[in-house]
């Protein structure tokens, strides 16, 4: 409900000239969730040049992202840091340029097409479970990212990009890393600095781009495949000069895809591998669902509704442990929502991993209970719950990641047994994407 009336806003606490700037360099989860924890529909984060709120009313969220999500734009140093990676791709562009892009784009994730995915997604599935050596330690973690960024090339690009798996996996870590690190360190040396760091991310994109480009020019060349989301992107013409997209737009477009479609993807396997090796009992579960279900067989694109508490598990681990752990969006006109003004410019941060822990919405809120997803049971309030964002800027992917996370988690599980070595800890790393530090280290049995 809109209201004139502006409430006067408790404030994260802050130093006189940096503000809350050194705590969120240190821990930004941390400072999320205690802004979240103040009960109050928004909070001032002090930060250093720009007015800044962090919004946990889930009312508020939807105001944003949906309502009036005009108001509220991608105009952040967040953004224009992934900006540096991306270029001007569906994640990071805007108004109309975005939408054209988008409504080229979505025929790619229809669900007719993710249909003829689902064998694809198995067979990766399975012959990743195959290079398990049974007894020996290894991390999930690792492994669900090279599953993705293969998924990712053999689905939407048509191309096997599984030789330069590793190549690609570390120079993606090196890039959001960097990434994070001056959207959190904006006093640092300028890029231009040839600091260890900068030629490291300098190296780490040329990488990127190679496969990129090379991935591109391949398909120049014709004879490709076609119907695939790259074909798609190459056969799209301008309405008004009828020209193609440039090889510069198309690399931005892939690049997003490559980056956005598996590094997610990746995070809510090895979360949810995590959480059920810490909860046998759900893992009873979901073993006896898929037990009776599959009944030893390999599944199927038919099979994913057949597996709904698969599926509460999944939504369940997204909710501890959302892999896109916070948005951000700048205010284009000073409005007043629910008492809270937005001031012209400032920004606000809807940061998804305090608002899924939110004691005001959630019962019980750190405990892992896929039952709070059963059938019958209350949704959550909108605004409340937003792995895959809400609103116009919603993921594309999101039936895509669904259908292949429990495709590869059915896949998996119904095969090995796989049990955490003892002595981890398990610390969510805001590196733009929510990584568990360190990864999940695991030993696999045949079942
Ligand atoms: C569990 C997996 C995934 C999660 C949690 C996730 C989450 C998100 C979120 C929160 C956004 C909004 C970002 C923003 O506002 O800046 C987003 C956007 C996007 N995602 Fe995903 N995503 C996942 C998988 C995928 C996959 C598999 C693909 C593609 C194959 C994909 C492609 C995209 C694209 C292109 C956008 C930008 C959409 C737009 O603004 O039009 N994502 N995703």
């Amino acid at each position: 409900m809109k209201s004139t009336a502006a409430l006067t806003l408790a404030s994260v606490p802050g130093l006189p000239l940096l503000g809350a700037l050194p705590d969120l360099q240190k821990n930004p989860l941390r400072v999320m969730e205690r802004a979240t924890l103040d009960y109050a529909p928004a909070v001032r984060l002090p930060l250093p040049i720009v007015d800044s709120l962090v919004v946990s009313d889930p009312a508020l969220v939807e105001h944003i992202l949906v309502t009036n999500s005009r108001n509220y734009v991608k105009q952040t140093r967040g953004y224009d840091m992934l900006r540096k990676v991306l270029g001007n791709g569906l994640v990071t562009s805007e108004g109309e340029f975005w939408k054209r892009q988008r409504r080229i784009a979505q025929p790619a994730f229809h669900r007719e097409r993710l249909v003829a995915f689902g064998e694809t997604m198995t067979r990766a599935a399975t012959d990743m479970v195959d290079g398990w050596k049974p007894g020996v330690p290894f991390d999930a973690a690792e492994a669900f990212m090279q599953v993705t960024l293969r998924l990712v090339g053999e689905t939407l690009l048509s191309s096997d990009v599984t030789s330069e798996a590793s190549a690609v996996g570390r120079a993606i870590t090196v890039a959001l890393e960097h990434l994070i690190h001056r959207t959190l360190h904006p006093f640092g040396a300028p890029e231009w600095v040839p600091t260890p760091r900068n030629l490291g991310f300098r190296r780490a994109l040329r990488t990127l781009d190679d496969v990129v480009h090379g991935l591109i020019a391949e398909r120049r060349k014709g004879g490709g495949p076609q119907g695939d989301l790259l074909a798609m992107l190459m056969e799209a013409t301008d309405p008004e000069t009828g020209e193609g997209m440039s090889d510069a737009q198309l690399r931005d477009e892939v690049m997003t895809i490559f980056l956005a479609g598996h590094e997610t993807t990746a995070n809510a396997l090895a979360w949810t591998v995590m959480l059920l090796g810490r909860a046998p009992e759900v893992e009873r579960q979901v073993l006896a669902e898929l037990d009776a279900v599959l009944q030893g067989r390999t599944p199927t694109m038919g099979d994913v509704p057949k597996l709904p508490f698969l599926g509460m598990v999944l939504k369940e681990s997204m909710r501890l442990y959302p892999p896109v752990w916070s948005l951000a969006r700048r205010v284009v006109e000073r409005e007043v929502v629910q008492g809270v003004t937005f001031e012209k410019g400032s920004l606000v941060f809807l940061c998804t991993f305090a608002l899924h822990r939110h004691p005001g919405v959630w019962r019980d809120p750190e405990a892992f209970d896929p039952s709070r997803w059963a059938p019958g049971a209350p949704p959550p309030p909108k605004g409340a719950y937003l792995p895959f964002s809400t609103g116009q800027r919603k993921c594309i992917g999101d039936t895509f990641a669904t259908v292949e996370a429990t495709l590869i988690l059915a896949t998996l599980l119904s095969r090995v047994h796989l049990e955490l070595v003892p002595g981890q800890t398990f610390e969510p790393e805001p590196v733009i994407t929510l990584r568990p530090k360190g990864g999940v280290h695991v030993v696999a049995t045949p079942r």
